[in-house]
């Protein structure tokens, strides 16, 4: 086999065939199975969009009226569940706390039928239907509350915000929560997603499968950013603070949150969005403080940076939106995951459908025939 050149991050090495998604850095463009994110923001529903991903095609009125009815049964959690997150920590992160309930459902569901569609519809509909209840249970129990049961009579993004504090949400809010979700969703070989992948590779379970990828998304150089990007604008306070902690920053070569991506090379077309989005918000419940700060750092980024296609990414204007709702800040990485479950859902099934399991190779630059020195000697 011949040498080949080791690339770190393994940047622009295909991992996998895909047919799911499809992102152009240049032309800042983002499609599910082909269709532009703009349109399904528009259009869709996080429920409907999942489905388009998961089995390739837009569902029909029935296909989609049979699912959101099935996860809306799905969505209550096992008491052991709930008296397990009650023993964690309430000082612990939330995507902590996702990542080993998450991995506990394979506890309950232990029987792994891979090559059965039944078994593969099951898993996903009962991860993308108690995910939500999981992260919305821990938002509670850390507070000292019991978790509120999921309510029927709303649908998925209303009841998510409804089980965070009891109160129906807006339904303007509930709506461009929803959007959020859709353009969260899912986004190519990504860090969790290929975790996903290569778990899913070795035949092992769905549920492991979803706990590898939070564990992934947890970081800050993935989809903890948003939360970091809400910590730097209250760190910088004013906007007439923000070219010299830009500057100060690119100064000691440290990393702007928010900011740049390895395959965009524009602004992120789910920045725009969110951005109008956020707008939206502002204009019914009045403009966020932190608002003209973003802008403006946008403003200084793109200044500074364009000419490295540093622009903002998916990241840099959600945490914006989810503040304007009342979400805790460390609640916006579980968000994400709620969203990007039914994506990393996808590349299970599709992975399954031709596996191989993933071992790749490394360059090793360690040394050879090495003596074994005496623990005395040492
Ligand atoms: N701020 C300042 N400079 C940057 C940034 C940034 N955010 N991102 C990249 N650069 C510069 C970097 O310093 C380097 O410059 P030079 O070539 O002169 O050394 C060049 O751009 C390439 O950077 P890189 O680190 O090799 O790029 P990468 O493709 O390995 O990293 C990234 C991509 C997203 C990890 C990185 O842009 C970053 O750390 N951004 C901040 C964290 C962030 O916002 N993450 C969310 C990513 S999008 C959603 C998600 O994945 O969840």
């Amino acid at each position: 086999m011949s040498v080949c050149e080791y690339k770190p991050g393994l940047e622009g090495i295909p991992a996998a065939q895909s047919s799911i998604s499809y992102v152009d850095g240049q032309k800042g463009i983002l499609e599910y199975r082909g269709i532009r994110i703009e349109e399904l923001a528009a259009k869709s529903t996080f429920l409907e969009t999942a489905y388009l991903l998961i089995w390739g095609e837009l569902p029909s009125k029935e296909e989609l009226a049979a699912f959101e009815e099935e996860v809306r049964l799905h969505r209550r959690i096992k008491y052991r569940i709930r008296d397990m997150m009650k023993c964690f920590p309430e000082s612990g992160h939330p995507m902590d706390a996702l990542q080993a309930s998450a991995a506990a459902l394979g506890l309950f569901y232990s029987l792994r039928d891979l090559h059965n569609p039944a078994y593969i519809r099951d898993s996903v509909v009962r991860l993308i239907a108690t995910i939500p209840t999981m992260v919305a249970a821990f938002q509670l129990m850390r507070k000292g509350n019991d978790p509120v049961r999921p309510r029927d009579d709303l649908d998925y993004s209303a009841n998510f915000l409804y089980m965070l504090d009891e109160k129906e949400p807006d339904p303007l809010a509930a709506k461009i929560f929803d959007i959020c979700l859709i353009l969260h969703v899912e986004h190519t070989m990504n860090a969790s997603t290929f975790s996903a992948r290569v778990t899913a590779s070795t035949l092992t379970d769905p549920y492991a499968v979803v706990a590898s990828a939070v564990g992934t998304l947890g970081g800050p150089l993935h989809g903890g950013a948003n939360e970091e990007v809400i910590q730097m604008l209250e760190d910088i306070g004013s906007v007439a603070n923000v070219r010299p902690y830009v500057e100060d920053l690119i100064q000691r070569k440290a990393k702007i949150m928010g900011f740049g991506h390895r395959v965009y090379k524009v602004k992120d077309p789910r920045a725009t969005i969110l951005q109008n989005l956020a707008e939206e918000l502002f204009s019914k419940f009045g403009e966020d403080k932190y608002y003209e700060i973003a802008q403006e750092m946008e403003r200084v980024v793109a200044e500074k940076l364009g000419h490295k296609g540093i622009y903002p990414n998916v990241d840099f204007y959600s945490g914006l939106v989810y503040r304007k709702m009342g979400i805790p800040t460390d609640l916006f990485t579980p968000i994400f995951a709620i969203a990007r479950v039914a994506g990393w859902l996808a590349h299970w099934k599709e992975q399954l459908e031709e596996n191989r399991i993933f071992r790749p190779t490394q360059v090793y630059n360690g040394q050879h025939e090495a003596p074994y020195i005496p623990i005395d000697q040492r």
